[in-house]
């Protein structure tokens, strides 16, 4: 590659789960350490960072294309942005993105990024450079202190997967489990109450495999955690995903009974209703076992929204096996969820298993599914009409004089009236639909 001049814009285009978004961040914020600023809205940057997920297909197509758009022809010839893949797929690919698209000067994966500076400094002499290391905990240490704005924040405590679902790239792409110290999350999360965040959001691969101990030398796990950083007083809600339900324990249940500030919300992924696709998926825990862990949490919080991750179409999945998914969904009565066709993710062992599904029977199946759990968001939208409950507004609406924020049960929430991002207003819920539900603001209950 030929030497260019140092970059002086950057965009970073995050593709993934909620911890590629974190690392998109922390990323930003490396490369404004080293003089680079966001390139304006509309305008093309010097510098684009691709930060990917391998998670299924499409997202990987969509690095390519992305690429394709970036260098084709059309920019002015010498302006050609400088690119860093980063995320999963570099992570997964690495080798075969260098090799397939010169354009890329730096592949970076999510272990790996707080040596961005290092390697664009190589990349603006004309050098090529990987770095697919996986030193885990070494990465926080190195990035900068945070600088969100905003009055919500991801922010990361564990990282890496030990359970090997048959299906998943994740334990190959991040690398084994890891629990970042109790003192430096305390200190990050102390630092953003700081700027102005009021809700931080705890994110793991398996969050609630969380362990550390804390300032007294105690053993603690997720619950310890959240109780320590509920006693911010600029920090008004808390909550954490992704949880597994290998590792849901007794003390995360107690939490969301006892802790005021922990937000009545559980995203527990269950993938399936038979016990046969389960066991082939490794997943370890059966539908009836699910089913009596989320009895125990509603008996702890009664009002807690539900959410799950589904796959359709598993090898070997027959249509009574997906039929026990739909009979744990009506039993469930999710209020939010996210579903997928099963997508076979080379190295795993679910890609070679014999019985894979047909495309068509795929897309049967998932919008049988989906059918049903909008049916179920639907109605918990519906069930909270007449409610008045907390919102926490995060952004101007489309109108004048509109706003929009999260009531306590994740739920979007616009409105109208006199308040500031950031604030914590009182809202009184008027009108549901499918995605949002309309709402009137009563007063506003804290700055
Ligand atoms: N650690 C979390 C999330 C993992 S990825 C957990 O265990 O729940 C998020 C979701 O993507 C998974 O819950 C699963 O539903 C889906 N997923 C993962 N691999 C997939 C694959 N190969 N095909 C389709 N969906 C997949
Ligand atoms: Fe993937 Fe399973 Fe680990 Fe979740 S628990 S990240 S689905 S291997
Ligand atoms: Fe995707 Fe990696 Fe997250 S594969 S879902 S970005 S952990």
């Amino acid at each position: 590659m030929k030497p260019t001049n140092s970059p002086k814009t950057y965009r970073v285009k995050s593709f993934g789960c909620q911890m590629n978004v974190y690392d998109g961040e922390r990323m930003a914020e490396l490369l404004g350490e080293q003089g680079i600023v966001p390139a304006p809205e509309g305008e093309e940057a010097d510098l684009v960072v691709l930060n990917t997920c391998h998670i299924r297909e499409k997202a990987a197509e969509k690095v390519y294309s992305d690429i394709g758009r970036l260098t084709k022809a059309g920019r002015k010839v010498g302006k050609e942005p400088l690119i860093a893949v980063a995320g999963c797929v570099a992570q997964a690919e690495g080798e075969e993105i260098m090799a397939r698209s010169p354009a890329v000067s730096m592949v970076v994966g999510p272990q790996a990024y707080h040596r961005l500076p290092e390697m664009l400094e190589k990349a603006v002499k004309g050098e090529r450079a990987t770095d697919t290391d996986m030193p885990a905990i070494a990465k926080f240490a190195a990035l900068p202190a945070r600088k969100k704005r905003f009055p919500t924040a991801f922010l990361t405590v564990q990282e890496g997967c030990d359970k090997f679902c048959t299906y998943c790239v994740v334990p190959y792409t991040r690398g084994a489990e890891i629990s970042r110290p109790f003192a430096d999350l305390v200190d990050e999360a102390l630092r953003l109450a700081d700027q102005g965040v009021r809700e931080i959001t705890l994110l793991g691969q398996n969050v609630n495999a969380w362990s550390g101990s804390n300032a007294e030398g105690d053993e603690i796990g997720l619950d310890g955690l959240i109780r320590e950083l509920a006693k911010i007083p600029e920090l008004q809600r808390i909550r954490y995903t992704t949880s597994h339900p290998n590792d849901f324990y007794n003390g995360l249940v107690r939490c969301h009974a006892e802790v005021y500030k922990l937000m009545p919300y559980l995203h527990l992924p269950v993938q399936s209703g038979s016990d046969r696709v389960l066991k082939a998926m490794n997943r370890s825990h059966t539908a009836e076992s699910y089913l009596r862990l989320l009895e125990e949490v509603r008996a702890a919080r009664p009002d807690i929204a539900l959410s799950g991750d589904f796959i359709v179409g598993f090898p070997g999945e027959t249509e009574a096996e997906f039929e026990e998914t739909l009979a744990l969904v009506e039993e469930v009565k999710y209020a939010q969820a996210f579903s997928f066709k099963y997508s076979p993710r080379p190295g795993t062992p679910a890609a070679t298993m014999d019985g894979q599904i047909p495309r068509e029977v795929m897309d049967e199946r998932l919008q049988r599914l989906q059918a049903a759990l909008n049916r179920h968001q639907l109605a918990f939208n519906e069930a909270s009409v007449g409610k008045t409950c907390e919102v926490l507004v995060e952004r101007k609406g489309k109108l004048p004089g509109q706003w929009l924020g999260k009531s306590p049960w994740l739920q979007s929430v616009w409105f109208e009236g006199e308040c500031e991002i950031g604030d914590m207003v009182e809202v009184e819920l008027v009108e549901a639909g499918p995605n949002s539900l309309a709402g009137k603001l009563r007063e506003t209950v804290a700055a």
